[in-house]
């Protein structure tokens, strides 16, 4: 069997941090390089600087490991895309062609491109919205995202390329920091309950949104990747679903552990991002294709997230 050799672009974000550390427990340390504009001290850790915009660079460093899997994490995320539309959409869109491109010409063997929830619009189902349903997205990010997984299935049936992705809701893991995201909330909620007992929320008490932890996400994300090829039915990007909740329930899970903990809310120009979002997801599909099932939800994400961060 030929070992893998893994890139990950975008390595030092909030998903990348912990997706190399779960991958260099599967493929080995030197199957696993790491590559981020953004330089960390990590020892042991190969690491390549690299802008994705930078596709000679990008194929140099292929080469040079003989790179077999590309996991693209490189975005700019919904409230940071907002702000710089025009690089948001070019770095979302160029990096991912730059990536299609080098499985499209044989060099890499399999993509992994994340998705997000962020695909779906205000005319969308909130409830447990379909796979396949209306996608109007009214956000930077979820148009890129959106023509993204147009591209993703259009190499993979013109070109054959091997890309598999996920709509990912929003993360929460208390290993690494989430990175301008319109769900970030519900990671800085923790820190700030430990440290200083309150919080002040950028979404209203009542905004439920699709939600996941870390350890979910990785599963989901390692499965797909080592399914059968056949059985990736979906080539655009699969619906998956951890948990939905508001900031109010969240409030109220951290104050079983922290009964003095306040909550206060301060709405900014992200409502309107998370107001276009679904309140939760059905993933049936993923389900049936490859056998997605969450292992966390609410309650045990909130015990998991304090145990962790004290
Ligand atoms: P992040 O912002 O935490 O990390 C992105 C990383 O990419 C950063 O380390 C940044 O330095 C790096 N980067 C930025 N521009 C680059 C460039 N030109 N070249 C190389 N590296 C560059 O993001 P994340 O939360 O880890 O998200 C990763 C992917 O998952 C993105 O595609 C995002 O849209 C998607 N996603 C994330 C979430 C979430 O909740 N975190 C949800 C849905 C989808
Ligand atoms: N968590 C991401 C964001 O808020 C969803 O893609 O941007």
């Amino acid at each position: 069997m030929t070992k893998e050799t893994v890139l990950i672009i975008g390595a030092n974000g909030q998903i990348g941090l912990e997706l190399a550390e779960s991958l260099r427990n599967i493929y080995g340390q030197d199957h696993v390089i790491s590559a981020d504009l953004k330089t960390i001290d990590q020892p042991g850790v190969i690491y390549e600087r690299l802008d994705v915009l930078d596709k000679d660079r990008m194929y140099a460093i292929i080469k040079k490991y003989n790179v077999t899997q590309v996991y693209l994490l490189a975005a700019l995320l919904s409230a940071t895309a907002e702000q710089k539309p025009k690089s948001a959409w070019n770095l979302n869109m160029e990096g991912l062609f730059n990536v299609l491109d080098a499985a499209k010409e044989g060099i890499i063997k399999k993509v992994y491109w994340p998705s997000s929830i962020a695909v779906f619009g205000p005319t969308t189902p909130r409830v447990n919205t379909p796979q396949y349903t209306v996608m109007e997205p009214n956000t930077i990010y979820g148009i890129s995202k959106q023509a993204g997984e147009r591209f993703c299935e259009y190499y993979f049936q013109k070109y054959n390329v091997d890309v598999r992705s996920i709509r990912y809701p929003g993360l929460i893991g208390w290993k690494s920091a989430p990175g301008g995201g319109t769900t970030d909330y519900a990671v800085h909620i923790y820190h700030e309950a430990l440290k200083n007992k309150s919080y002040e929320c950028f979404l209203s008490e009542q905004t439920e949104l699709p939600m996941m932890y870390m350890h979910d996400a990785l599963k989901a994300t390692i499965s797909l990747m080592d399914a059968p090829a056949e059985k990736v039915k979906i080539r655009s990007s699969y619906n998956i679903a951890g948990m939905s909740f508001t900031p109010k329930q969240i409030a109220e899970e951290i104050k079983k552990h922290i009964p003095d903990f306040t909550i206060s809310y301060k709405t900014d120009f992200r409502q309107a991002i998370a107001d276009s979002w679904p309140a939760s997801i059905d993933d049936t599909y993923a389900n049936k294709d490859w056998g997605w099932k969450p292992d966390f939800d609410l309650v045990k994400m909130t015990d998991d997230m304090l145990k962790n961060l004290k």
